[in-house]
C-alpha cells in the first residue's frame, strides 16, 4: 500500500443542487472522464481528467476505472451493528421483533470478544458495500462502543456511535441502572470523541425504552459536550407511537417527547419518523434535525411507507439508513432500491438524483458532515467508491450500450449489490477492492 497522493481517473457526478429543492432530472453534473487527486486523507485535486492530470506530477499512482462511477462515499446514518447476525428474524412487527429476536441477541454482546468479533465484521461489511460513514448504535455494554470505535480507528473510517442507553422496559442484563447510563457514556465521549475521525453520539434507543429521567440526564449531557450527536428512533409504527402517548401523558407529540428532554437539534438523527404528520415535519425543520429513512426496515418489519418526498420536499434534511438487523442489507444500493418503491408506494418517484443525493451529500448534510464528506471537490475528505454498472451478467444486460448517467445510476440502485461495489477508498487508500486476490 502506498503513502503517496492516489488519482482516480473513470466517470464521476457532482450535483448541480439539492434534487429535492430544484428539478431533479437537472441536478446531476456528469464529468464523463473525471480525476480525483487525494493526498493525506483530502481531495486535493478533482476536474475533468485533461484539465486536471497536468496539474499532477508525471508519476501520480492513477487507478483508471474508465468502466465504473466514481461517487463518494456512501453514508449509511441509521444502522446497529449487533444485529447484523439476526437480520432476517421472521414473523414479527416491530415491539415483539425487539423482544423475540433483538434482545437476546444484544444480550449476547456481554461477552467483549464477541462485540470485538462483530465489530470487525461489520465494518469490513460496511466497506464492501461502499459505506465510508456509517451512525452506529452499539449495545447498552460499554465495551460495545470501545470495540466498534477501536475497529473504526484502525480502519480510518469517520464513524459516529454510541453505547445504546435504556433503562426499562427490556430484559435485566441490558438495562442501564440508576445513573442511566450517563457515567458509561461520558466515559466513551471522553476517550473516542474527536479522536481521528471519530465521534460520538448519545444514544438513547427510544422513548419506549428510558424513563423519563433518563431522557433528562441524556439531554443535559448533550449540552455538556456540544458537537456530540444524539440518535434515536422517532414514529416508526403506530403501535409504538400509543405506548409512547401512555408512557408520556404530557407530552403533546412523540418528537416533544424528546424535545422537553432536550434532545432535538442539530446533530439529532433521528431514525424512521414514518408516521409523522405536518406538525411534526415543521417541528424537525425548524429545529435542524436530521431524519434518517429506513426503507428497507420498514418494509421488512411492516412498519409503514415514509413520506420522503413531502419530508425533504419541507426542507428536512434526510439521510438513507440501512438499520440492519431490522433492514436486511447493509447494501446502499439495495436501500436505494428499497426506497424507489416505498416512494411508488407513496405515488412518487424516487429519481436517481435524488436516491444518490441522499445516500452520499443529503446523509452528510443530515449528520452535518457536508463540509468534510459526501461531495467530490477539494479540501473534502477523500471518502470514496467507485461502482461498476456492469458487475453482474444482469446489470451487464441492462446497461449494455448505455451511456447515460441517470439511467446507469438507476440501473445500480434498481439491481445492484455489494457485488456492483469495485472499490472503496477510505481517507485517500485503498480500504476494499472486490476483485482483489484472497487474502
Ligand atoms: N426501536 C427501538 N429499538 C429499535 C431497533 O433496534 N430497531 C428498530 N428498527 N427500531 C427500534
Ligand atoms: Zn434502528
Amino acid at each position: 500500500m502506498t503513502n503517496g497522493p492516489i488519482g482516480l481517473r473513470g466517470p464521476a457526478f457532482t450535483f448541480r443542487h439539492d434534487p429535492f429543492q430544484g428539478e431533479a432530472e437537472e441536478a446531476l453534473v456528469h464529468w464523463p472522464d473525471a480525476l480525483v487527486v487525494m493526498r493525506d486523507g483530502v481531495i486535493t485535486g478533482f476536474g475533468d481528467h485533461a484539465a486536471e492530470r497536468p496539474r499532477h506530477p508525471d508519476d501520480l499512482e492513477v487507478h483508471h476505472y474508465p468502466e465504473g462511477i466514481i461517487a463518494p462515499g456512501f453514508v449509511d446514518a441509521h444502522v446497529h451493528y449487533p444485529q447484523l447476525e439476526m437480520t432476517g428474524a421472521f414473523g414479527e412487527t416491530l415491539l415483539d421483533w425487539l423482544r423475540r429476536y433483538t434482545f437476546p441477541t444484544e444480550l449476547r454482546f456481554a461477552d467483549a470478544a464477541h462485540a470485538a468479533r462483530a465489530a470487525g465484521i461489520f465494518l469490513r461489511e460496511l466497506l464492501r458495500a461502499g459505506t465510508t460513514t456509517a451512525a452506529v448504535y452499539c449495545t447498552v455494554h460499554e465495551h460495545s462502543a470501545n470495540a466498534l470505535f477501536a475497529g473504526a480507528e484502525r480502519l480510518g473510517m469517520r464513524i459516529i456511535a454510541g453505547k445504546v442507553l435504556m433503562d426499562r422496559n427490556a430484559p435485566e442484563g441490558l438495562l442501564d441502572g440508576e445513573d442511566h447510563g450517563i457515567p458509561a457514556t461520558r466515559r466513551l465521549i471522553a476517550r473516542w470523541h474527536g479522536r481521528g475521525r471519530l465521534l460520538y453520539a448519545i444514544t438513547p434507543r427510544f422513548a419506549p425504552s428510558c424513563t423519563d429521567a433518563a431522557l433528562q440526564a441524556a439531554g443535559r449531557l448533550w449540552w455538556d459536550h456540544p458537537g456530540t450527536y444524539v440518535q434515536t428512533h422517532l414514529c416508526e409504527t403506530e403501535k409504538e407511537i400509543a405506548w409512547v402517548r401512555e408512557l408520556f401523558p404530557a407530552a403533546s407529540s412523540y418528537l416533544d417527547v424528546y424535545d422537553r428532554a432536550g434532545l432535538v437539534g442539530p446533530r439529532a438523527v433521528m431514525g424512521h419518523a414514518v408516521h409523522v404528520n405536518e406538525g411534526d415535519i415543521a417541528g424537525l425543520r425548524e429545529s435542524g434535525c436530521g431524519v434518517a429513512h429506513c426503507p428497507s426496515s420498514n418494509l421488512f418489519l411492516g412498519s409503514g411507507l415514509f413520506r420522503l418526498h413531502d419530508v425533504a420536499g419541507e426542507g428536512v434534511r434526510v439521510a438513507l439508513g440501512s438499520d440492519v438487523g431490522a433492514g436486511t442489507s447493509l447494501s446502499t444500493l439495495r436501500s436505494l432500491g428499497d426506497a424507489y418503491k416505498v416512494a411508488r408506494l407513496r405515488g412518487a418517484r424516487l429519481h436517481p438524483a435524488q436516491a444518490f443525493w441522499l445516500a452520499t451529500r443529503g446523509g452528510a448534510e443530515a449528520l452535518r458532515l457536508e463540509d468534510r464528506i459526501g461531495t467530490i471537490a477539494p479540501g473534502m475528505e477523500a471518502d470514496m467508491v467507485v461502482l461498476d454498472p456492469r458487475a453482474t451478467p444482469a446489470l451487464a444486460l441492462r446497461t449494455e450500450g448505455r451511456r447515460d448517467l441517470a439511467d446507469l445510476l438507476f440501473a445500480l440502485m434498481a439491481l445492484g449489490d455489494e457485488r456492483a461495489v469495485r472499490a472503496t477508498y477510505v481517507a485517500g487508500r485503498l480500504a476494499h477492492e472486490r476483485d482483489a486476490p484472497p487474502a
